[in-house]
């Protein structure tokens, strides 16, 4: 139990990737906090946490709003006193070639996958620079890297900006023993990822063109988020981890 007695916020966490990191830390002990804009998915995840035996609470929150987050970490520490682990995870993806995006599809990929992540980041550190404790993980994406085989350009550019995000705040925080690292997922089968690839066949091209042979699952970035999460990543900071099945190798 690595994480008894700490309390995680995890944005997202109703669904996919954000859903199986919230379920591993309550099951090691954390005091989750289920921040989601889907009421019910949160309530869902919640539901499965106490079940399970852990110790979870869903708050309704929209990430592209400040307003939301503040009142996110403001209920987190009315409830649980404090805030140990953020794992920033909830974001969005808007796939349309350039000439088709518009104003309105900017601001939302923008507002949700990095300005979101930026104040929840914001919140967290107010909470830990205190306490001279605390650990802080985004969600990034291999599209930080290199380029979406989807027109995602907007994506992109938001998850370039979450690894940037990650090493600017990591050096800000870091004299304050604040932990600040990245996860960089590769194509990892969830909701996000079935509206693109939504047929058998281009599942299978997909998981061809993957070293590994297969397309990722939400229970292989447990293991890379709850590492960084833990006492064992006291002295990483800043980093962004690549979980892909090999793919960013070719
Ligand atoms: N699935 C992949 O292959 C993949 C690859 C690389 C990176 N990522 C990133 O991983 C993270 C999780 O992705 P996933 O595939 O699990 O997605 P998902 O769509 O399965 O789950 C995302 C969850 O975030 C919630 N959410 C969306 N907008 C929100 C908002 N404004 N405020 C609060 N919650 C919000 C959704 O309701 C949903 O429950 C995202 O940041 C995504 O960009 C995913």
């Amino acid at each position: 139990m690595r994480f008894t007695g700490q309390t995680a916020v995890v944005t997202g966490a109703g669904r996919g990737m954000g859903k199986a990191v919230a379920s591993a830390l309550a099951a090691e002990g954390a005091r989750v906090v289920v921040a989601e804009v889907d009421e019910t998915a949160g309530r869902e995840t919640v539901d499965a946490i106490n079940a399970a035996g852990g110790e979870a609470i869903a708050v309704v929150a929209d990430v592209s709003r400040v307003d939301d987050i503040r009142k996110l970490f403001a209920r987190t520490v009315e409830t649980f006193g404090t805030v140990d682990i953020l794992v920033n995870n909830a974001g969005i993806g808007i796939a349309k070639p350039l000439i088709e995006y518009t104003e309105a599809d900017w601001d939302r990929q923008l507002d949700v996958n990095l300005k979101g992540m930026f104040f929840a980041t914001q919140e967290a550190a107010r909470v830990m620079i205190p306490k001279r404790r605390g650990k802080i993980v985004n969600f990034a994406s291999t599209a930080a890297f290199v380029s979406s085989s989807t027109p995602e350009t907007a994506y992109d550019i938001s998850k370039g900006g979450v690894r940037q995000l990650t090493v600017s705040v990591a050096a800000e925080l870091a004299p304050h023993q604040v932990n600040v690292n990245a996860v960089a997922p590769g194509t990892i089968m969830t909701d996000l990822t079935l509206r693109v690839l939504d047929t058998p066949e281009k599942m299978q091209r997909a998981a061809a063109k993957i070293p590994m042979n297969r397309l990722g699952d939400p229970q292989d970035m447990v293991g890379p988020v709850l590492f960084l999460c833990s006492a064992d990543a006291d002295y990483v900071t800043g980093h962004t981890l690549v979980v892909d099945g090999g793919w960013m190798l070719f």
